[in-house]
Formats: C-alpha cells, structure tokens, sequence
C-alpha cells in the first residue's frame, strides 16, 4: 500500500517520525529515499524521540552507521558515500537485521542487501519548507504500521 504525507515544516516531519517510532519493534527496517536535505535526519530525529530515545542525533553520512541503545536499539545508517555493497557487508550490516532498528538513508543505493520486507518512505522536496513523504509498504505487517499513522 501507499501512503502520502505532507509536512510544512521540520518539525512536523520531525513529529511524524515520532509518530512512526511508537509504532516499531527491533527487526524492523525503514528504507529511506530522496532528495537531498529533504528531511531524512530530520525525520530519523523524531523516530529516535518517539522510540525515547534522548541522544542527541547526528547525521551518518562519514560513520556510515550511528548505534543508539536505549530499552531498543536504532541503528541509523546513512549509505550515501558508500563505494560498494562489500563495504557494507565488511561493516557487519547482517548483525543489524535481528534486534535493532534499522533506519538507512539513500536504501535505493543498496537495495541488493535490503531484507525481503522493509518500508520505504521517499522524500520529496515540493518547496522551501514543504515536504511530500511517500509511504510504501509491501508487507502486511507494514501495512498495518502506515494505516495506524494518524497525523
Ligand atoms: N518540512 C521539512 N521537513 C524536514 N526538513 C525541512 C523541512 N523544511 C525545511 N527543512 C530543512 O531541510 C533540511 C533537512 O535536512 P536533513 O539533514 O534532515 O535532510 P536529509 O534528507 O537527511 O539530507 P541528506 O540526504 O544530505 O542526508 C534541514 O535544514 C531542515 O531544517
Ligand atoms: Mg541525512
């Protein structure tokens, strides 16, 4: 199913992810896409705050992968300046799959290593401060996570 939602401001897309985070459980897996500086930190904020977790969250982008333990763990993974899936595979991206969060920003670069089920939300840059968020989900335990979002 898809799922399209429009947030005017940071905050809102920060809220939204919040939102998406009280509905998580470890294993699950968050593909995000689009364009640049289009919201995905932003948004992987509010899924940390909704998840409650208190660190302070900073981009991926040199890491690769930040981890954030707390009662769950997120791992958030930025594989924009990734060189190749090796480099991923070398990173232990397996060990992510089972008990923590996953949420991975620019998916679409590594969708060969992307678990079968995952939800994608595609980031889209619709003006200064309007964003489009496109939800799909191609699981029924996916479904359910988007058709309880409520914003
Ligand atoms: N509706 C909005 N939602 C999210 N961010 C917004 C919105 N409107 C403006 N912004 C601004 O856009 C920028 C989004 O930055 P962010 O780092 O979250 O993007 P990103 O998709 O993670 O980029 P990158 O691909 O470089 O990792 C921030 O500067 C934020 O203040
Ligand atoms: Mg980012």
């Amino acid at each position: 199913m898809e799922k399209i939602f429009e947030t005017q401001n940071v905050e809102q897309t920060e809220k939204l992810g919040a939102a998406v985070g009280k509905l998580l459980s470890e294993g699950d897996f968050l593909a995000l896409t689009g364009d640049l500086g289009a919201g995905k930190t932003a948004f992987t904020r509010g899924i940390a705050r909704g998840l409650g977790i208190d660190d302070a969250i900073t981009s991926p982008t040199f890491t690769l992968i930040n981890e954030y333990h707390d009662s769950v763990t997120l791992a958030h993974m930025d594989v924009y300046r990734l060189k190749n899936l090796e480099e991923l595979q070398n990173i232990g991206f397996d060990d992510y799959l089972k008990g923590y969060i996953v949420v991975m920003e620019w998916a679409d670069k590594v969708k060969e290593m992307l678990p079968v089920e995952v939800l994608w939300i595609d980031f889209r840059v619709v003006g200064d401060s309007l964003r489009q968020l496109k939800f799909t989900s191609n699981s029924p335990y996916y479904d359910k996570i988007v058709q309880e979002l409520s914003v």
